[in-house]
């Protein structure tokens, strides 16, 4: 179901806690099965509940709660939008509809040249720097002003 590599880096998550709580490592886990298949299908779920031998349903517990983690199949870049008020409050609601109005999508949609999705997200611990937007949930991107995301769209594959 996951490659070898996947699951070396999943032993390593796991190795961080006592040996009778595996389930403490769901969370590296489930980012690891993702950062493979691309997204998270319940079969994928399913592995990783086997694997850190826990219920199913705790794993759909935590895939569902953090918006990082995605149960259908998304773009080749994921834009993630704090929508959280301070960063609504710097202009976080206008660029996410500057977004929407030139991808010609909403939120949780994909262009139907699969190549962008648009996310809403909670605060990422940079409300200084709003509006903070997060690209495929490993690089954050700073005071995104309509301008500046319009670079960006230019700049992505
Ligand atoms: S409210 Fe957006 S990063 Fe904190």
């Amino acid at each position: 179901m996951l490659s070898p590599d996947a699951l070396k880096k999943i032993d390593e998550a796991v190795a961080k806690y006592p040996s009778d709580q595996k389930q403490s490592a769901v969370m590296a886990a489930l980012t690891i099965a993702q950062d493979e298949k691309g997204w998270l299908s319940v079969e994928t779920m399913d592995f990783v509940a086997q694997y850190l031998e826990m219920p199913p349903i705790a794993v759909y517990e935590v895939a569902s709660f953090y918006t990082m983690y995605d149960l259908k199949p998304v773009g080749r870049h994921k834009l993630t939008v704090c929508t959280n008020l301070p960063c609504a409050l710097q202009g976080a609601t206008l660029a996410a509809k500057h977004l929407k109005d030139r991808l010609g999508i909403d939120f949780n949609e994909t262009t139907p040249d699969g190549r962008i999705t648009l996310k809403e997200g909670e605060c990422m611990g940079a409300c200084g720097d709003a509006p903070v937007f997060l690209h495929n949930n490993k690089r954050m991107l700073c005071a995104m002003s309509p301008e500046r995301l319009d670079q960006l769209l230019k700049d992505l594959d």
